[in-house]
């Protein structure tokens, strides 16, 4: 752990078992800051067993303090469980015979106890402060970007994979069109990965030149950084939408990674994009493998992209579907789609519903002109042909998703009250 040199003194508790057991201690500090002239610490109060230490934590909220293992009335070990469930950001440090510091039970009992750390007489004065600053700088840590990411319920990180049974039916249009959408609503704060696809399709549809695919990044595996990530993604000027590019080959992501590397890649790149971005989309091609299933299974939201233009296509979502479900993946979770929606559709809505026994959340208009001219120009549609049916269609079904997110915020905001 990094640590924070203070500018304010750090406000501490000590204990003093017997009388002047604790005089040694002070005059050590004081000399100690007496001669370096950086910082403080401040003693607070002494306490004289376990039960008055512990009082002192909860009521004076001091930034640590130090528990003799073995204190009038109550152990340290004891003071130290009252203290971390009255006053959890004091922080407990367990004083031990100097023999006694590297003993697994003592370790043990500490830890269980909540003991943040273990020193013993013999803990040189350097050695004391410097604990004593990493401990009272952990608080600082609430002002990390994470620690609202895990606190608050609208901030939480959202994964949205965009699937289906078959090539050619508009998931990567889908994919796009919602990104983008999202991309507008939230600046910088979306990333798409083309997950496997072909290289152009939507390095194309966005009209992007990347340096980076996603096969080469996966060639960072096992040293995946926040760093590495960010010079693998390219922007979208018009949305500001982040961009991993999807492999021009065919061979998976890495044809030198074993499965299991190439999953514990997938999920150090799903934490990194988590960390970093609220929204992540996947493009995933129409292919249950290990890889997809385990980008499914962390993905909040699959949006299932059918069309009703023939019987197979139909049959295949239902089969995709179901090998959903196997997957554990909850239904409610799975929103199926039907794209290039029209009056003149082999198939009915009905008939999709029937086969799958998913309920259809959305359907986006047949507009073959919008599409292509979208596809040519370069840019979603959602942006330049804001008014088409096609446009109308994929800004509803993100609206859609956000109704969703936001429904499952309310429901953990109030598990949380
Ligand atoms: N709503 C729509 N209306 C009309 N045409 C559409 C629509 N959506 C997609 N298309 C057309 O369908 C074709 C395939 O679209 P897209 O590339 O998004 O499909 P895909 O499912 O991602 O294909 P692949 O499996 O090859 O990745 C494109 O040429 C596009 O113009
Ligand atoms: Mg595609």
């Amino acid at each position: 752990m990094a640590t924070a040199t203070h500018t304010k003194s750090i406000r501490i508790v000590i204990t003093e078992p017997q009388p002047g057991a604790s005089d040694d201690l002070q005059d050590r500090l004081s000399e100690y800051f007496g001669a370096t002239g950086a910082g403080n610490v401040d003693v607070l109060a002494v306490a004289h067993d376990g039960l008055e230490a512990a009082q002192m934590a909860a009521q004076l909220q001091p930034d640590v303090i130090m528990l003799d293992e073995a204190m009038p009335g109550m152990s340290g070990y004891e003071a130290a469980m009252l203290i971390s469930l009255a006053a959890p950001d004091v922080a407990s440090i367990l004083v031990v015979p100097s023999e006694r510091v590297h003993d697994n039970e003592v370790i043990a009992n500490a830890m269980r106890a909540g003991v943040r750390a273990i020193i013993s007489p013999a803990t040189t004065t350097e050695q004391l402060v410097d604990l004593l600053e990493t401990l009272a700088s952990i608080v600082e840590a609430r002002e990390r970007q994470e620690y609202e990411l895990i606190t608050d319920p609208a901030k939480m990180p959202v994964t949205i994979s965009v699937t289906g049974a078959k090539g050619g039916i508009g998931k990567s249009m889908t994919t796009v069109n919602l990104a983008a959408s999202f991309a507008r609503e939230h600046p910088g704060q979306v990333v798409l990965v083309d997950f496997y696809g072909q290289y152009g399709n939507v390095a194309l549809m966005l009209d992007i030149e990347p340096n980076y695919n996603i096969a080469e990044l996966a060639s960072f595996a096992g040293e995946l950084d926040s760093t590495i990530l960010e010079t693998h993604l390219v922007t979208h000027a018009d949305t500001g939408l982040k961009v991993l590019a999807g492999s021009p080959g065919s061979a998976g992501l890495d044809g030198k990674l074993t499965p299991e590397e190439e999953i514990a890649f997938l999920a150090d790149l799903i934490g990194l994009l988590r960390r970093h971005y609220r929204f992540a989309f996947f493009d995933i091609p129409p292919l249950i493998g290990e890889a997809s299933k385990y980008v499914f299974t962390r993905s909040q939201y699959i949006v299932l992209v059918s069309t009703l233009t023939d019987l197979s296509t139909v049959r295949d979502t239902a089969t995709f579907y179901r090998q959903l479900l196997d997957e554990r993946i909850a239904p409610e979770r799975i929103k199926l789609v039907v794209n290039r929606y029209s009056r003149n559709n082999e198939l009915t809505v009905a008939d999709i519903q029937q086969a799958t026994g998913a309920q259809v959340v959305h359907q986006i208009p047949d507009d073959p002109q919008t599409a292509i001219a979208s596809i040519n120009e370069g840019s979603p549609a959602i942006i330049t042909r804001s008014g088409s049916p096609l446009a109308r269609g994929a800004r509803e079904l993100a609206k859609l998703l956000e109704q969703s997110m936001d429904e499952e915020r309310q429901r953990r905001e109030r598990q949380q009250a």
